[in-house]
């Protein structure tokens, strides 16, 4: 039986899924998470680092549309955990989604279960802990929600699927990291940029040390792979490149784009995208892959540069020389605001439904209410460093909002989070907004902080139809895509300047937004979104609450206690599947 061990789990998923396929519409996958600490050196100094199942980063998930995710998570930190999953909608059930407005934490050496369907996704997507700063020391990995056989790609099949999660990394681990900011100090500048888990090839002798394990991707000339790119950073936007090659972006956070070569592009923190690059080049030697930190002073950050390496089968040496240059427009954000802007839907492609992604003719709806966010570089609220968004800094959650409005509880949260930047004083507060079911809403980021933003919204994805610098005024909305904009999750906004996307509020429950910049959102840029149908008949726009829900806060008194149990490699959710393992190890007896 020990030898079964993890490929027994693996076949368990696989065969899980096939029986799943011939008996229900919608297939079931199971995974388990054990979220630990592990040491690791990726800038050449050992660090205590977060592995999912021993691995930095974690396992991929890779389900296909409609599946439902059975995720077994266990604790083994020695502090609260909880996985988001940006971008995957978690529809109707916000009890799912792993921020602290929706999900009680789950304490240490406890486990917790989430059960949630990928309903009408694609795309590329991952996950990270949402607590604590947890994500600056590690805990994420890939999550690609692959198209149904029976609606095609608007690309040919790629030859291989190759996942880089890149981003910005300290040597200090996130409790010290935590500690710094808890104390009023800024986290300056990172150590360096690490992909895959790894620091940089030595592609210059005084710059990086000796003895650095990097990155290797392995490639055969004449193929095109699918390369899935991932700023799972802490707040530094990055300059993604490969030497001579050419990326062809074709999907970005769940939606296809229109497919143009770029040489270069700039990824923020917690952003994702796709390119179909072409091994077209002679494999002289090795290529250089470049991720380098974008809008700061090059002299000064040169060190913090991520490189790993591009190797052909057939490849006639190391690579060597300069690495491919970063755009040249570092005090200039336009050239970086029209490529941001270049970024636009295949309105003919289809997504996860048949019918194409431009169906949605999101141009032509009327505006139901607009909310302007405006962001300003932390202030000291009652002796504390804190991060605002009109003027509130928020404050951690105790008990989750929408589990809260089950019971009753009163007071756990305000649903008056002003729709425009007040003229008062910053204050902490657990503001949250009240928004309209079925409404179509506008969101303006007026990002008046002295770095490049990213802004995240739960629960849903947003048409990104504007962009400029300076402040947002009724005139800007001349200026906007109605036609063709991106819809995603994370966007960027520029500092000193603004950002405007469209929501429809068609998913029911309460939705984190937030700045995925690590520390800003630590310090408390962040609120909720409260959407909820005054008609809802049983069930409809959104499920129960779960039955295994964790209680804390208020209705603390409701949770029973956990037992410690010893960690098992193969989890079987339900008793249907127990069958199914019997069914599996009978398989095995009768194949040995
Ligand atoms: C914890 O994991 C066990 C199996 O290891 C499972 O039976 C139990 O339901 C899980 N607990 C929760 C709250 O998900
Ligand atoms: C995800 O699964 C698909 C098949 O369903 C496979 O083609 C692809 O290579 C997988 N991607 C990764 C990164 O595992
Ligand atoms: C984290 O960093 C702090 C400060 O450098 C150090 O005291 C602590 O031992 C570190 N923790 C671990 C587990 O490495
Ligand atoms: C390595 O980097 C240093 C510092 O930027 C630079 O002076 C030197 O020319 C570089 N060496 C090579 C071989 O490029
Ligand atoms: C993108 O560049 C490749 C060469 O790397 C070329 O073959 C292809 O036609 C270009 N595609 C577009 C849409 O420009
Ligand atoms: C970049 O930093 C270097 C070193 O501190 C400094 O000499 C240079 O003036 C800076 N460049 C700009 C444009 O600020
Ligand atoms: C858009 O998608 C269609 C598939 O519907 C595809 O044939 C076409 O090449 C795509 N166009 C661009 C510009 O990406
Ligand atoms: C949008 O609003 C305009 C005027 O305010 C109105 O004439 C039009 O019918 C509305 N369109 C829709 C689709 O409701
Ligand atoms: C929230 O908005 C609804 C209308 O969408 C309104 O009926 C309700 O009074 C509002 N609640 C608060 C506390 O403002
Ligand atoms: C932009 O808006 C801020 C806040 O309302 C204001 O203080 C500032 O003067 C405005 N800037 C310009 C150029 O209008
Ligand atoms: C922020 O706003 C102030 C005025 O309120 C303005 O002077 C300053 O230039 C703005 N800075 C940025 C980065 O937008
Ligand atoms: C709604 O959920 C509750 C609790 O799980 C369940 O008892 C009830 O049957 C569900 N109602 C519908 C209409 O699905």
């Amino acid at each position: 039986m020990a030898v079964l061990g993890t490929t027994a789990a693996f076949w368990l998923i696989h065969i899980a899924i096939l029986f799943s396929l011939s008996f229900a519409a919608d297939p079931f996958a199971f995974f388990d998470f054990e979220v630990s600490y592990t040491t690791a050196s990726p800038l050449g100094v050992p660090q205590q680092v977060i592995a999912v199942n021993n691995k930095f980063p974690g396992p991929v998930i890779n389900v296909t549309t409609n599946y439902n995710v059975v995720l077994n998570v266990r604790n083994k930190l020695d502090e609260d955990l909880l996985i988001t999953w940006p971008g995957i909608q978690m529809r109707r059930s916000s009890w799912q989604d792993g921020v602290l407005g929706t999900n009680c934490p789950i304490p240490s050496k406890w486990n917790w279960t989430y059960q949630f369907q990928v309903k009408d996704q694609i795309g590329s997507f991952f996950y990270y802990p949402s607590l604590n700063l947890q994500r600056a020391a590690g805990g994420f990995g890939p999550f690609i929600v692959t198209n149904r056989d029976i609606i095609p790609i608007p690309f040919a099949m790629p030859d291989g699927d190759i996942v880089l999660m890149i981003g910005d990394w300290y040597t200090q681990n996130h409790t010290a990291l935590r500690e710094a900011l808890d104390n009023g100090k800024q986290l300056g500048m990172p150590d360096g940029v690490i992909i895959n888990g790894k620091g940089p090839y030595r592609y210059n002798n005084t710059l990086v040390p000796d003895g650095i394990d990097y990155e290797t991707i392995n490639v055969d000339p004449g193929k095109t792979y699918r390369v899935r790119v991932h700023n799972v950073g802490v707040s530094t936007c990055l300059n993604f490149r490969i030497q001579s090659h050419n990326l062809l972006l074709a999907e970005t956070e769940g939606y296809y784009t229109s497919q143009q070569n770029y040489t270069s592009m700039d990824i923020h923190v917690g952003q994702s995208f796709s390119f179909l690059v072409t091994m077209d080049q002679n494999a002289s030697s090795d290529y250089y892959i470049v991720a380098s930190a974008r809008f700061v002073n090059q002299t000064v950050w040169q060190r913090v540069t991520g490189v790993a390496i591009l190797h052909y089968s057939n490849s006639k040496g190391k690579a060597s020389g300069p690495l491919p240059d970063p755009p040249n427009d570092v005090y200039d954000s336009s050239y970086a605001l029209n490529q941001a802007m270049s970024i636009r839907q295949n309105v003919t492609a289809s997504g996860a439904r048949p019918n194409p992604q431009g169906s949605f003719h999101y141009g032509q709806i009327n505006v139901t209410d607009t909310y302007i966010l405006r962001s300003v570089p932390p202030v000291t609220i009652e002796g504390k460093l804190r991060a605002t968004y009109n003027g509130i800094s928020f404050v951690k959650p105790e008990t989750p909002f929408r589990l809260a409005d089950a019971f009753n509880v009163k007071g756990a949260y305000k649903l008056d989070f002003p729709s425009q930047p007040l003229d008062r004083p910053p204050k902490m507060d657990r503001s949250i907004i009240n928004a309209t079911y079925k409404g179509f809403i506008e969101i303006i980021l007026q990002n008046n902080d002295t770095v490049a933003q990213s802004f995240h919204l739960d629960g849903y994805s947003f048409f990104v139809v504007g962009m400029g610098s300076g402040n947002w005024t009724e005139n800007s909305r001349g200026s906007y895509n109605r036609w063709d904009a991106i819809s995603r999750s994370t966007v960027q906004v520029f500092a000193g300047g603004w950002t405007a996307v469209l929501v429809s509020l068609d998913n029911v429950g309460i939705w984190n937004l937030r700045s995925e910049n690590l520390d800003r959102w630590y310090l408390g840029q962040e609120t909720y979104m409260r959407i909820v149908n005054p008609e809802d008949a049983g069930n409809k726009t959104e499920l129960p609450v779960p039955d295994n829900v964790l209680y804390c806060g208020a209705l603390a008194k409701f949770q029973k206690p956990q037992k410690a149990s010893s960690a098992t490699t193969i989890h079987v959710g339900s008793k249907a599947y127990l069958t199914l393992l019997v069914v599996f190890f009978a398989m095995i007896y009768i194949l040995c």
